[in-house]
């Protein structure tokens, strides 16, 4: 029996509400315990176990109906979670979905469907429950005669496990990097253990934060002679260049604060080679000369701030040799050292909330001291209990290498200041000690998120409209060192802390275990998993980052697990390994769930070929696709590495595959052809529903999960076994069968999404003008990453793309307008149609000398009659009179088309973002009236 999930899915109000989940920031349930990387929205969460445990029945309708009561997301559901902005509920209920999440609590905060909802769900399903937990009870007991266990071999930040948990699964969580094991241990443990021990741990940590506050005070490290107390301090790197008498501080910024318009400006001091900081609030005009010319770095230079006509290259000065390595007693740079570091900042507040920033004097700079004799004096006992990490750095990782050649770090702790160190491993001695392992726990995620808030890698961040602050190390998912970063007093980190949304639910049939995914030997009714993307994050090296502090701590509370990342087995890249460790982890899981069990894979990747990929291996584990949906889960900011990445995440629901037929190619293909088809229609009738959710990527994504529907339910091709065609050794342009269907269903996909407006014209195209018109489409759509028009470019098959980008920037391509290819493809140009094939082979296919395909196609020459209607102010006479001699008689059986495509193109100039089209989309509706009047 097909499950919901098998059959629909709500994608259209998933995806509002997992942006919705997204755009929540820090009010997440779960990322205030700590930074993980590519958490995945809950409601997806619940929604995906909920589909996959409500059976569907022969009515459709009445099943969606159903399906969206349980999770609040019908009307009735949203209009309970509206929180009162909107009183009338006509008005509530004519908006789009989107515009009533703006003002509803998320489904998660609040207590689920109404009694009256429930009876509608009791009675379509045969169930008796009155809230999740109970509706999964009985709808697991019926499929699989207990309540369902859902396992994450991938656990992460937790979603997973923790959703299952909450709405009443039993919970298993798994990933190979402890870090993400204690995250997990927390969602489930700290979040699920309710009020009292959310209590607990208030407490806990307000004890905590006191006795540093006490010891702190009686240092006088934070406070200074006029009763403030410090905010925040700045600090910055500075360098003495050969040939240069002082030292030169660098910052790409001297702006402080530009709300409070706070400057700093450099002096020279007679007889130092250090010079001085001056901190001054100034005028609107001084503040925009600060910003334009205020900066000591200008592209990797350090420019001298007395003649800007000196400069330096950074790479140069750190010497052929490289930096100086930093031994672990290093706690600051060296004399002699190439960098050296240096307060100049430093925001005070009074008794009374007053603020003001000032320069150190004597008795910051003694305090500063004072701060390093402290941590000195502590440094190796604080290493020997582990609280402050002693840990070397990997040397030779992605992500750290650069900590070894841009500052000379070797460990851990040289990523924090004296100050960092202090404080940090004051308040982990003083939490140190409890046998309760909830709050041993709290203590490392507390300095997990310290550290993240408070490094050398934190930068300071000046804003136009609110005080400038200090953020957080991983603003990216990198290990950036700056040259000037912010530093947290005691109270300041305050703000760092855990917070603990304020949740409630069944935590006794939860387990987490740090294991790689191929040793796990725990069986789950449902795997959901996430696995790590080919390219994108570096968990192994950035998770070290927090695993230096929890070391020594984590062998006491977990000594079961192993503390090491173990990178060897980290799944990453996307060759060879990659694909054998998956198709082990996969087959490893497959055998670990019931016959009738499901899993599903999620995957958020930029490239669908890496996606494909991914179909495969699935496939080679043994397992079939029932369904993939799409959902809309990143917001722009969530793109780490802004550029091509795609902001649809692909669920792909699986099961075993018991009985493995045989397939054949041919009889494959049309099957796919109908699959790619029916799933295309089926999002575009949910884009015309009124919530528009699809973009071009989440097309094509959604083609090559049709085609692995079709082709997984297959155990061979053409006699060709899955497994040995994975891992088959291949030539670099080689393709595999099953690459060629895939490759196919984009195809299929790319013919199917027709311009609007260009139905009728366009089976007469070939496929460079398809793909000309399409590419346009989606540029007046707002695409500009370059990856959708090459993947446009591989569905449509045409090869050199390049003669028709007018820009090919990552995040910035562009198509030609018909004046803009007057200087490439359009010209020369005499009339006839095979002039076409005489293009200089400058403009021809790259390297081939073979004219371009685009020149010798009729929509050529209609671009060139729209320029020659520009050249010639808008009168079409020139434009219809060069069509007519191209095409001689053909011309009037290509008129009617042209007249499409010229109203087509005529419409992009009104486009929002297309203003170079403006001129020729006047020109187009010019000449399109002008054809349209023409007659023999
Ligand atoms: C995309 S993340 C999962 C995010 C998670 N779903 C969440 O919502 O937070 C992928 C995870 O796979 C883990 N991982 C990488 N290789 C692994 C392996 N061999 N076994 C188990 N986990 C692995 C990484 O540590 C990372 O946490």
């Amino acid at each position: 029996m097909s499950t919901f999930i098998e059959t629909q899915f709500p994608i259209a109000r998933l995806s509002a509400e997992s942006y919705k989940e997204r755009k929540a920031g820090a009010s997440q349930t779960l990322t205030g315990l700590g930074k993980w990387w590519g958490r995945k929205p809950l409601i997806l969460v619940r929604a995906s176990i909920l589909g996959m445990l409500m059976p569907a029945s022969d009515n459709p309708k009445k099943d969606r109906e159903i399906f969206l009561k349980i999770l609040t997301m019908d009307d009735n559901g949203t209009w309970q979670r509206n929180k009162g902005r909107i009183k009338n509920r006509a008005t509530f209920d004519a908006l789009t979905y989107a515009e009533r999440l703006k003002d509803c609590e998320r489904p998660e905060n609040i207590e689920g469907p109404t009694t009256a909802a429930w009876a509608e769900i009791n009675a379509h399903l045969g169930t008796t429950a009155t809230c999740l937990p109970e509706l999964v009870e009985q709808l697991g007991h019926r499929t699989f005669g207990h309540t369902p266990r859902v396992g994450d071999a991938f656990c992460g930040g937790g979603s997973i496990p923790f959703e299952a948990a909450r709405i009443g699964c039993a919970a298993f969580g798994s990933d190979l990097n402890p870090v993400a094991g204690l995250l997990t241990w927390a969602s489930l443990n700290l979040l699920g253990g309710g009020n009292e021990v959310q209590e607990e741990i208030r407490r806990f940590q307000e004890a905590v934060f006191a006795a540093a506050d006490r010891q702190i005070t009686e240092w006088g490290i934070e406070h200074n002679h006029r009763g403030e107390r410090a905010e925040a301090y700045v600090y910055c790197v500075e360098v003495k260049p050969d040939g240069c008498d002082y030292y030169i501080p660098l910052s790409p910024s001297w702006v402080v604060d530009e709300y409070m318009k706070v400057i700093v400006r450099w002096r020279q001091v007679p007889e130092s080679d250090c010079l001085k900081p001056e901190v001054a609030v100034v005028s609107n005009a001084e503040m925009a000369e600060c910003k334009r010319t205020g900066s000591t770095v200008v592209d990797s230079r350090v420019v001298d701030p007395f003649d800007s006509s000196r400069s330096w290259s950074i790479e140069a000065l750190r010497g052929s040799d490289g930096l100086r390595r930093w031994t672990n007693d290093d706690l600051v740079p060296r004399k002699g050292d190439v960098f050296q570091e240096r307060l100049y900042c430093i925001r005070w507040m009074d008794s009374d909330g007053n603020r003001r920033y000032a320069a150190p004097d004597a008795t910051d700079l003694a305090r500063e001291a004072k701060v390093l004799k402290l941590l000195r004096e502590r440094f190796s006992d604080w290493q020997r209990e582990g609280f402050i990490p002693s840990k070397a750095i990997p040397e030779s990782g992605a992500e750290t290498d650069r900590l070894f050649r841009e500052r000379g770090w070797t460990h851990w702790h040289h990523l924090f200041t004296p100050r960092q160190l202090l404080t940090h491993g004051l308040l982990a001695n003083l939490s140190s000690g409890s046998q309760n392992r909830r709050l041993s726990v709290v203590t490392m995620l507390n300095m997990g998120r310290f550290a993240d808030w408070d490094s050398r890698l934190s930068c300071w961040l000046s804003h136009k409209s609110q005080m400038s602050r200090g953020k957080n190390t991983f603003l990216n998912q990198a290990l950036n060192t700056l040259f000037n970063y912010s530093s947290r007093p005691l109270l300041a980190l305050t703000h760092a802390q855990i917070s603990l949304a304020n949740q409630s639910f069944d935590c006794t049939r939860v387990e987490v275990k740090p294991s790689d995914a191929r040793d796990l030997g725990e069986t789950c009714d449902f795997w959901i998993t996430d696995p790590p993307y080919a390219d994108a994050v570096n968990y192994h090296e950035l998770g070290d980052f927090f695993l230096a502090w929890y070391d020594r701590q984590l062998a006491k509370v977990f000594p079961e697990w192993i503390r090491d990342a173990r990178a060897e087995l980290a799944v990453r890249g996307d060759g060879e390994d990659f694909r054998r460790s998956m198709v082990e982890i996969y087959k490893n899981l497959a055998q670990h769930m019931p016959d009738n069990g499901l899993q599903m894979v999620m995957f958020t990747h930029q490239d669908p070929a890496v996606w494909a990929d991914l179909g495969m291996i699935l496939w080679a584990a043994g397992l079939k696709a029932t369904a993939a949906w799409t959902i809309s889960t990143e917001t722009e900011a969530v793109g780490i590495k802004k550029g091509n990445y795609v902001q649809g995440t692909v669920c792909l629901v699986l099961r075993k595959r018991v009985a493995s037929e045989p397939g054949f190619l041919d009889e494959v293909y049309p099957l796919v052809e109908d699959e790619v088809k029916r799933q295309i229609a089926s999002m575009q009738a949910l884009d015309e529903d009124g919530e528009p959710n699809f973009n071009d990527a989440d097309y094509q994504l959604a083609a090559y999960a049709a085609a692995l529907k079709v082709l997984t339910q297959y155990g061979t091709l053409d006699g060709k076994d899955v497994e040995h065609e994975v891992f088959a050794v291949r030539a670099r342009d080689e393709k595999s069968d099953f690459q060629t269907v895939i490759e196919r269903a984009l195809g299929i996909a790319c013919d199917t999404l027709v311009p609007r407006g260009l139905d009728h014209s366009w089976r007469e195209l070939s496929l460079v003008e398809r793909y000309y018109l399409r590419a346009l489409d989606i540029e007046s759509r707002g695409e500009r990453r370059k990856g959708m028009y090459e993947e446009l470019a591989r569905g449509f098959g045409v090869t050199d793309i390049r003669p028709l980008l007018k820009s090919d920037k990552a995040n910035g391509t562009r198509m030609f307008t018909p004046s803009g290819l007057a200087a490439g493809l359009l010209a020369p140009i005499q009339g006839a149609e095979s002039d076409a094939t005489a293009l200089p082979a400058r403009r021809g296919r790259a390297g081939t000398g073979a004219p371009h395909p685009f020149a010798a196609s009729p929509l050529r020459h209609l671009m060139f009659s729209i320029r020659e209607t520009t050249a010639a102010e808008n009168s079409p006479e020139p434009g219809r009179q060069y069509l007519r001699d191209t095409f001689g008689q053909g011309y009037w059986g290509k008129r009617e088309g042209f007249i499409a495509l010229l109203e087509w193109l005529a419409a992009l100039g009104n486009a929002e973002g297309m203003n170079e089209w403006i001129t020729d989309s006047e020109a187009s509706r010019i000449l399109a009236g002008r054809l349209r009047n023409d007659h023999a």
